[in-house]
This record gives C-alpha cells, structure tokens and sequence, in this order.
C-alpha cells in the first residue's frame, strides 16, 4: 500500500550527500534501483536524478516494522528514508559518487510500487530503440538520458542569459500561421471558424522576426519550436527547436561575431573547451571544391583533387568522355589503404553509385610502386605517373577517381571521404572542428520544378558584387548567406536579409512568382518594409543539433524528451491517430478512404 509523505520533507538529492554529512540526519527519497537482503541486513541502492546513494537497513536500527517493509522492495518501488550519514561500512566503491558513505536507514516509506520494468533502468542500455521509445518515461529515468537532458537545459538557459547580456530582446511569435509554399512542406491546421482554410504550424520564425526588426526592436531571439514535414534523418525530427535571432542595423561580421562569442561561451562553460575565435571562414564553392560538401567535417584531411587537366587528353574514355560533356574528374587520396582488399573497394563503388556514380575507379599503389588499378591498361605509363604525382600518392595509397557532372563528382566524393572516415575510425566525438561557411549562392536550379529556388530563402539578400548576374546568370549569383558547420553538421544558417523593396521585387521575380502571388503570399511582409525597414540580418541553431554534438551522442532522440520516429510517429501515444468523425465534420473535412476516420 503506497504511504503518504506526510511530515516528511527531503533535505538532501541521493548524490549531494558525501563524507561531509557523515553523522548528520537526512531525509532522501527516489527510486530503488536494486536491493540486496544478506539476511539480517538489507542494501538498497536509491536513485534519484542526480545519482545512486547506498541505504542499509538494520532491524535494530529501524525496528521490525520498517525492516519487514525494506524485504518487499523491489526495483523502481518510490520510497521515501530517513536515517544517519555513515562511512561505509564496507570497501568503498570508487565507481560511485557517494560511493564513500551509505545511509543507515531508521525510517522508511513506500511511497508507490512498481511492476517490473520492461527493460533495466541503467546506462549504456542495449534494450531496442523502439521499446525505449514506447516508454520513454522509464527510459528517461536512465542515468545518460538524465545528462542529455540536463545538458540539454544548462546549454538553453547559457544561451538565454548571454543573448539577454548583448542586448537581445525575448518574443515569443505565433506557431498558428498563414502557410507559405517555399521550403519544406508545411503542417496545416484546419479552422473550424472558417471551413476549408488552414493553419500552418511554423518552418520558423523567419518573416515575424523581419517584423520584429520593421517595429524597432533591434535585437530578438527565441528559443522556437519549429515544424517541417519532410523525410527525417538522424539530424532531423519533424518538431524541432531553434535558437532563433534577428539583428538591426548589422552586416555579416556582426552576426558571426556575436554567434562566436556565444559558441565560445556554451564551449568554454558546459565543456572547458576553449574553441578558436575567430571561427576558421570558407566561402561554399571552396567548401565544395576541397571537400565535395557545403558542411565538411574538418577533423581529417582526404580532400578532393581536380585532377581534369591531368587527364583530358589521357586514353581512358570515361575520363575523357566525362570532360568532354562539360564534367570534371576529381579524387581522393585514401593515405595508407593501397592494400584495402579487392571486396572493399567493391563495396566502396557500390556506395559511390549510392550517391548517383557511374562507377568509381580506382588505383591502388602498391609498396614496390607497381599499380593495381581499374583504368590504368587504359593509360600510359606516362599519364599514370602524372595523375600519381597530381594525387601526391606514394606506395601503399588508394586513389579513387569519380568522372561526371560537378554536382554528382562533388556528392560521391565528399560522401566517400565521410564513409571511408568512418570505417577507418578517424572520426572523434571529442574533437570540435567549427567552420563558417560563406557565401553560399543565391539560387539553385531545381529540375524538378524547372526553375530556380532559393537556396536559403527568398529573403536572402545578394552580394552587391553580383548582382549585376541576375538576369545573365542567375545562378552565380552568391548570396550574403552563412552556416556554421561542426563536424560535417550544420549547426545552424542565416543570412543579411534584403530590406530594398526594389531587390525583394526582383527576387520573387527570378523565382517565378508573380507579383499577384507575391502580393498573396508575402503582402503584410512588402507592405510593413513600405513603411521604414532597419538592415537587418540573422541566424538560427538547431538547438537539438547543437545539445547531440555537445553531449557527444549521434541521433538527435537521444537529447529529444519526447521525438517522433522515421514515420513521424510517437511510439508512447502512438499519435498521430484516426479523430472522431464528429471532429472531422466540425471542421467541414472529409477523409478519403477509411483508415483515416473513425466510427
Ligand atoms: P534553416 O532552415 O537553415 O534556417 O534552419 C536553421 C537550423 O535549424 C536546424 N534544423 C533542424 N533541426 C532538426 N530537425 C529538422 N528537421 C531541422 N531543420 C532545420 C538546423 C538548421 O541549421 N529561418 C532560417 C534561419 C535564418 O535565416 O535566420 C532557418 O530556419 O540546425
Ligand atoms: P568500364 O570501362 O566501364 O568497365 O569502367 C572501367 C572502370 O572505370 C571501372 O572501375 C568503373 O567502375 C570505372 N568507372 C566507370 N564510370 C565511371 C565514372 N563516371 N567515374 C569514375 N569511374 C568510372
């Protein structure tokens, strides 16, 4: 029968107990992790957020009543103690906080039971992601969810107090909005007031943060919960959150310098870390030549080579040939790999198709400088040794080349260089590698719809130098846009934002709106910059993002409390569900098909 805490109050978290309270009275209450009976004498291990705490009871300590109580307990029972700090009786257990002291208990409550849990409470757990997902509440009972999610809470109030420091004012915008078609796709909310019309839930803050800017109030952020429909990944969630911000009267270096000072001081506070500042800048097409990806992860090297002047005139075709359609051939110097067995490299081609390859070739330098090699009965002695000595390969390197379009080369090779980091274990969750990645182009063709698309968004305003491009060129035209990059992850991205009504109207232009759809879509955002619009610029953080790398883990469930699964699912209130009809019929929706409604 669960007992009530009445007159009871708890002085003391299991683990802030420490030889320093030894002789003192405490009261503790949490979880029972485990409970030995060695006859006369009963150790429980008591567990609350903060840690483990050793209690042990005595029948002449706590008389017969409480000792019959302390035989019944079981796993994840809630009890409530009283009792004397002691040392510990027995050898001191160094794996332990407290492992110096124990609790000799004089009092005990059961404050709940519990059945047994469907897999142990405890870290470094092996139970399947699933399970733990259907019970999250148990799972985030476990020691290293506990971290996550107190990292999680110091790197979000860190934040707040240094952007509240610079100046940076709190708002909170609306998460019921008007749905606007460009990025992801949106999750709509129908009105019942106005039947056949729809909510939006925010992609981000993005217009209402301009506004902000429009109405004077220089400098914003907020800690802003964002939703995009779209095929998640290990670094996406369907909900997420943003540590969003908005800045007046600034250009670029105001932004970066700012964000720099907030990296360093997350770093430095929560980690000891003291990270470069300033952080190391690569405009996008450096970025892309040098690691074939627009996040590249800097902790190795393995950077790609343009080696299409090398080869344009050699004897293999598919070199030749991809350069004569206007494509490039380029490599990777895998150091040290050139006796990798024939199957892996296999696998490796298979990968590289992955990513849209033809094929992949390979030459792999062998220590008495002979070559085994896919292409090189294609070649001269003479072109091999040029394309060896262009890749700075010396016996025992694996050259892998890719020849096609610039994109595809660039995807294959910088998706190659990340799996053949991973297989050769080069990659360091310990090691922080922060670059900005600039000027990113303004717009990008997308074949699908057959005409351009923002790249970032089309608020984005265009580097003055380029502009002169955009009707001759449109695509290389660069923007005033920039991502921070950790890892190979992009943390976060902003831009200087377009505040002349003139571009903004050129700019919906080249992205094929008409200045009716304009007007429809974005008119309250045109008719506020009619009325006196500061220059303005900012960023957004994946919150989610930042708290994995910090905290080390390599999925953004683990420092999410409640995340959705790859179908956007929650495996604990299994939403999202069939509604009532009543409910659908309220807001003037029919479903098609049945397994969307329910009887
Ligand atoms: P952007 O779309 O680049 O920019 O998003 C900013 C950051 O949000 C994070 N992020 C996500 N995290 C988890 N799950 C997702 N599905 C997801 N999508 C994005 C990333 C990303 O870098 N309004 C602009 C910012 C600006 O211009 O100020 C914006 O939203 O870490
Ligand atoms: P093939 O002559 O088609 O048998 O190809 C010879 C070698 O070139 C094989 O190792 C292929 O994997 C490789 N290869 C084919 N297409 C490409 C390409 N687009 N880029 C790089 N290597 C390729």
């Amino acid at each position: 029968m669960a007992e009530s805490m009445l007159g009871l109050k708890r002085s003391h978290r299991c683990a802030e107990l420490s030889t320093a309270q030894i002789g003192q009275n405490v009261t503790v209450m949490g979880w029972v992790q485990k409970s030995r009976n060695k006859g006369g004498i009963i150790f429980v291990d008591l567990r609350d957020r903060s840690g483990i705490l050793q209690i042990i009871f005595e029948e002449q300590d706590c008389g017969a009543e409480n000792f019959a109580k302390a035989e019944k307990l079981r796993s994840e029972f809630v009890v409530a103690v009283t009792g004397r700090v002691e040392a510990r009786s027995g050898a001191v257990n160094e794996n332990l906080a407290t492992g110096a002291i124990e609790v000799r208990a004089d009092g005990l409550r059961i404050l709940s039971e519990s059945e047994t849990p469907p897999f142990p409470i405890e870290e470094n757990s092996k139970t399947k992601e699933e399970l733990r997902l259907k019970y999250r509440f148990l799972d985030l009972r476990r020691p290293d969810m506990q971290r996550n999610l107190l990292l999680r809470s110091r790197i979000a109030i860190l934040t707040r107090q240094f952007l509240a420091q610079e100046g940076f004012l709190e708002i909170e915008t609306p998460t019921l909005i008007k749905s606007t078609p460009e990025g992801a796709r949106d999750y709509l909310v129908p009105s019942r007031v106005h039947p056949g019309s729809f909510y939006a839930l925010p992609q981000s803050p993005q217009l209402f943060k301009q506004l902000l800017m429009c109405s004077g109030y220089d400098r914003y952020f907020q800690l802003a919960r964002c939703y995009r429909d779209e095929d998640l990944r290990a670094d996406r969630q369907p909900e997420f959150t943003q540590i969003d911000m908005e800045l007046s009267f600034v250009d670029v270096d105001d932004v970066l310098d700012v964000n720099e000072r907030l990296l360093y001081k997350l770093f430095k506070e929560i980690l000891d870390i003291e990270i470069p500042q300033p952080i190391p800048r690569m405009t996008w097409q450096e970025a892309m030549d040098r690691f074939g990806s627009d996040k590249p992860d800097l902790r190795f090297g393995m950077e790609l080579k343009d080696v299409s002047d090398v080869v344009k005139n050699c004897g293999f075709a598919v070199f030749k040939g991809a350069l004569e359609q206007g494509g490039t051939v380029r490599g990777i110097n895998v150091k040290g790999q050139g006796g990798m067995p024939r199957k892996k490299i296999d696998a490796l081609v298979e990968y590289a198709r992955g990513f849209g390859a033809k094929g992949l070739a390979y030459a792999a330098i062998q220590e008495d400088g002979s070559c085994k090699s896919s292409f090189s009965k294609f070649m001269t002695q003479e072109e091999m040794g040029a394309l060896t000595a262009a890749m700075d390969a010396e016996p025992g390197d694996l050259l892998l080349f890719a020849a096609d379009k610039r994109k595809v080369v660039w995807d294959v090779l910088g998706n190659l260089r990340l799996e053949l980091a991973r297989q050769l274990d080069l990659l360091k969750n310990d090691e922080f590698c922060f670059l900005w990645v600039t000027e990113f182009p303004l717009l990008e063709y997308s074949e699908e719809q057959d005409r351009y698309v923002a790249m970032h968004h089309p608020f984005t305003m265009p580097m003055e130098e380029d502009w002169h491009l955009i009707d001759s060129d449109p695509g290389a035209v660069r923007a005033k846009a920039y991502d921070i990059v950790l890892n190979g992850t992009e943390l976060g991205g902003g831009s200087v934002r377009i505040h002349q009504s003139d571009i903004q109207s050129k700019m919906f232009e080249v992205l094929g709106f008409t200045p009716e759809k304009a007007q429809e879509q974005f008119g309250f955002l045109l008719e506020a910059f009619k009325y006196g619009v500061p220059p303005h610029a900012g960023l957004a953080y994946g919150l989610d993002r930042v708290v994995m790398l910090m905290g080390g883990c390599d999925n953004i469930r683990e420092v999410i409390a409640f995340p959705k699964v790859k179908d956007a699912s929650c495996l604990m209130t299994e939403a999202p569900t069939p509604v009532d009809v009543k409910q659908l019929e309220e807001l003037g929706i029919e479903v098609s098909g049945k397994e969307g409604q329910q009887a």
